[in-house]
């Protein structure tokens, strides 16, 4: 199956399904890989990674597919550099650059051939990276797992004011909040090309988290997420006894120092390798309460298409007339 945008053709996909990197559930190859193999979007997730690994997992991807994938490194990281030169020696054919500017690897990549993705968060970071010479943009909303914009501005809102902003010059891949086939179709409707699914693809068998991490996403509702840590690299999680206590002290003023203690704590590595569904981060989306079920990653890829098709196919038939638009074929509108 194909759904063709201009994403698709800029990064030689199938289909605008991209798999959102994240951090440890997409720090190996099995699910880049799964991803790439249905025809979207597989994104390696290096932010954790030690570089022996990240070689490793790249050429495992190479070697049970042909087709283009990518990898997602987020540039505060502190092995960021070395694992630019790791990158570019593996002549990665699309890369993912996430938490700083540009500029620093934009010439390099750009020289070798790969696509160069940047992910932001506002309309003049947007502006900013289109400028520096990004192929596409990753436009992070606030219902997103991970790291949604300390604004918390919602994906709905954020990708028409990028979209805007960047006069549709460049390929937008919308993130957060969507999950499923009419989730698809709304990013395209927002004026993006391709939308990212970071939540729905922790409910994987590929996906590299503890049982207990993805029991809990499956448990959860879309209301049972929440932002803690302002101000100290913010994310959203699922509610559990660490995000209570972080909201306590928020609620009671607490000092800075204070919550910086026990955000930094707790770690997202705790919650997806060791199983702490307690006192671990259990960073999710607010889609959280749209996944159902644990599924293979190449069925959740054809689940979105075909679920995008039908609703596409659902969407009421427009007849423009006598200056309004018509919903329903052959109604006839008085003007
Ligand atoms: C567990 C988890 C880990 C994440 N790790 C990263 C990361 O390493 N780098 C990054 O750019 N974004 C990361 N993100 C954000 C995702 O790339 C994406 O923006 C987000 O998951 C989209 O929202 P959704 O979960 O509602 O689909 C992470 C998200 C989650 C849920």
């Amino acid at each position: 199956m194909k759904i063709e945008t201009r994403l698709t053709r800029l990064l030689g996909i199938d289909l605008p399904i991209c798999q959102a990197g994240m951090s440890w559930a997409s720090s190996n190859s099995a699910l880049p890989l799964a991803v790439a193999r249905a025809g979207g979007l597989g994104v390696l997730a290096a932010g954790p990674m030690y570089l022996d690994a990240l070689e490793q997992a790249i050429d495992e991807i190479r070697a049970g597919t042909d087709r283009p994938f990518a990898v997602n490194l987020p540039l505060y990281n502190k092995r960021a550099e070395e694992m630019m030169d790791l990158l570019e020696m593996k002549r990665v054919p699309i890369l993912v650059c996430s938490q700083g500017g540009p500029k620093k690897y934009i010439d390099r990549f750009k020289a070798i051939g790969t696509r160069c993705l940047h992910v932001v968060a506002g309309e003049t970071h947007a502006v900013k990276a289109m400028e520096a010479g990004v192929d596409g943009l990753v436009v992070v909303g606030g219902e997103a797992g991970g790291h949604p914009p300390p604004t918390q501005v919602s994906t709905l809102v954020l990708v028409r004011a990028v979209s805007h902003a960047t006069e549709g010059r460049i390929p937008l891949i919308a993130s957060g909040g969507f999950a499923d086939g009419r989730g698809l179709l709304a990013a395209l409707s927002l004026g993006a090309d391709g939308a990212n699914f970071g939540t729905r693809f922790i409910a994987t068998p590929e996906a590299g988290v503890s049982v207990g991490y993805k029991e809990a996403v499956l448990g959860a509702r879309v209301a049972d997420t929440v932002c803690v840590g302002q101000g100290l690299g913010m994310i959203r999680a699922i509610r559990n006894p660490f995000t209570d206590r972080m909201v306590d002290l928020e609620n009671s003023g607490a000092s800075l120092d204070d919550r910086r203690d026990v955000f930094a704590g707790a770690t997202l590595k705790m919650a997806a390798l060791d199983g702490d569904v307690e006192g671990g981060k259990l960073e999710a989306g607010q889609s959280t309460g749209l996944v159902g079920a644990i599924k293979p990653a190449h069925l959740v890829v054809e689940e979105i298409a075909e679920d995008y098709l039908r609703a596409l196919a659902a969407l009421p038939g427009r007849t423009f007339l006598n200056g309004r638009y018509s919903y329903d074929e052959g109604e006839k509108v008085n003007g």
